[in-house]
């Protein structure tokens, strides 16, 4: 993903792209990982770890810190049944250590029974960062090579770029009929001097994200950096925009919102418990007076109260309601005839007396699918930490001291580990007396990201040997170094090996100019 620290030569973002909290073509490093949980509402992954049936060490060793709604695509792996996970590359520079972070992500999903998709984000590397397409179609190469060789299989998977992928530059733009400018504005801080090119690579990555459900619905995961987020929160809003039907709650036929609806069901549960449970007993005037009584004055009470005497003597009752959000006549009429149980008719919406709130979604979708719309489920994302580059700060494709290519001679590789900067003291001395500091070391994260693989032990080892100043960083090194350089022998040959595969493959690398 984006490990790399360029700023876009177009200029955009550039109004305001210092307000905005994460960037996607910044050169912003994310400094505080806690932040993005607070304020953007991305959950942490510990909360799903426990469900994993077999984590991948990046999971284990919380490299991957962060998800938004990962639950469905672990139910969906639990239960056997069908999800997808896909991510893709912007082609600017060699493939490095921290592109493998997402190479082993949709592996490791494509080996849990996952329809699952990497692809060439072409277009995204000429508009937005102004790469030509000869160095476009070099670097594509080195990328799928690379994911090749560690094992992404590509019968069973899907690789693409999205320059020559036609049904995905459909899909772009019937997503860009539900995006509009200010969005833009707002969420990447375009102004009205970006290319409009760039601003087609975004709805074009909305595209990729909801690819995997052009067929069907299915949850989907995107393994993703943090700096991706701003594109995986514009594509959940625009697949709900693309919905024919939407699914809430209701007690009652007017409207109400979220915060209205909790109020009112407080005040349901109390009056029925109260009338021993016989829903129709509870009238909507009495629930505005138990509101009045029982809750403090809000001006989300003062809402709920008005609608409620508005509603007089109609019963309150719990139900679900599907909303007619884009859907054809023939789809709604489909959508009626399928409720089962009681249902009450109006104009751009149906209520259901006798369904359940998933059951109710099911539903909607199956409907939806049937009369020809993509009835898309939101993608889910999972995050990783970026690797701190190996001179300090930022890991950058730019700066080649900061990385290790995959193309990295192995004697290259083994110097830049041995030049790394530490986490070690001033001196040996020091260090034996108050240990090292491997949550600060480039090198610790080498073992911790790359060298120990699945061996958790190791790490764990080298971390308590750093910490309890047994280890000392001299000898640490060489250790990393030499693991580094048998790490990228080793790769580059089954690179060599993964060239025939690649010619047979179904993907133009020799894209035909316009
Ligand atoms: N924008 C991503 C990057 O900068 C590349 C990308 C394009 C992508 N389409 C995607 C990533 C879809 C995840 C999913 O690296
Ligand atoms: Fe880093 Fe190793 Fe030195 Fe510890 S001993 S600070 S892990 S280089």
């Amino acid at each position: 993903m984006t490990e790399d620290t360029d700023t876009p030569d177009d200029g955009a973002p550039t109004a305001g792209a210092d307000d905005l909290a994460i960037d996607p073509w910044g050169s912003s490093t994310i400094e505080d990982y806690r932040s993005l949980f607070e304020q953007f509402g991305i959950e942490e992954f510990d909360e799903v770890l426990p469900d994993v049936a077999h984590p991948h060490y990046l999971m284990r060793r919380a490299i991957i810190f962060g998800h938004r709604d990962y639950r469905r695509v672990v139910d969906a792996m639990r239960n056997d049944e069908p999800f997808a996970a896909l991510s893709g590359f912007m082609p600017t520079g060699e493939p490095h250590i921290g592109h493998k972070l997402v190479f082993d992500e949709l592996i490791w999903h494509q080996q849990q029974g996952g329809d699952t998709y990497a692809l060439i984000a072409d277009l995204e590397a000429h508009s937005a960062r102004g790469l030509d397409w000869d160095e476009i179609d070099e670097h594509a190469r080195d990328y799928l090579l690379s994911l090749l060789a560690f094992g992404f299989d590509p019968e069973a998977g899907t690789l693409y770029r999205q320059s020559t992928n036609r049904r995905l530059q459909d899909l772009a733009f019937e997503l860009g009929i539900e995006a509009n400018f200010s969005e833009f504005e707002a969420i990447y801080g375009f102004s009205g001097e970006t290319d409009v090119s760039h601003m087609q690579s975004v709805v074009t990555q909305a595209a990729d994200i909801l690819y995997p459900q052009l067929d069907e619905p299915k949850p989907t995961v995107i393994p993703v950096g943090p700096d991706q987020d701003p594109h995986i929160r514009l594509t959940r809003d625009l697949a709900a925009r693309m919905r024919a039907f939407g699914v809430t709650r209701a007690y009652a036929s007017f409207e109400a919102d979220d915060a209205e609806r909790e109020l009112i069901a407080a005040a349901h549960a109390a009056l029925s418990d109260e009338a021993g449970g016989e829903d129709d007993l509870v009238r909507c005037v009495e629930a505005a007076n138990w509101l009045e009584r029982e809750v403090e004055p809000s001006e989300t009470r003062a809402d709920a109260i008005r609608k409620l005497e508005a509603a007089g003597k109609e019963p309150v009752r719990p139900r679900v309601r599907f909303l007619d959000r884009n859907a054809s006549e023939e789809a709604f009429a489909a959508l009626i005839e399928a409720i089962d149980g009681e249902k009450r008719v109006f104009d751009e919406h149906i209520d259901a007396f006798e369904i359940d709130r998933a059951s109710a979604e099911e539903l909607a979708r199956e409907v939806e699918v049937a009369h020809g719309d993509f009835g898309f489920i939101p993608p889910s994302s999972i995050y990783h930490r970026f690797m701190t580059g190996l001179t300090g700060g930022k890991m950058s494709s730019s700066v080649p001291a900061s990385h290790i290519s995959l193309l990295d001679d192995p004697e290259d590789g083994y110097d830049k580990v041995r030049s790394a900067t530490t986490g070690g003291r001033e001196t040996a001395e020091e260090q034996r007396e108050l240990g090292g500091r491997p949550d600060q070391c480039p090198v610790y994260e080498l073992y911790a990201y790359l060298l120990a693989g699945d061996d958790d032990e190791y790490a764990q080892t080298v971390y308590d040997e750093c910490a309890g100043g047994e280890r000392l960083c001299g000898g640490c090194k060489t250790e990393a170094a030499e693991s580094m350089a048998d790490f990228l022998e080793d790769h580059q040959a089954r690179r060599e090996e993964m060239r025939e595969v690649l010619e047979d493959l179904d993907i133009d690398l020799d894209r035909q100019r316009p």
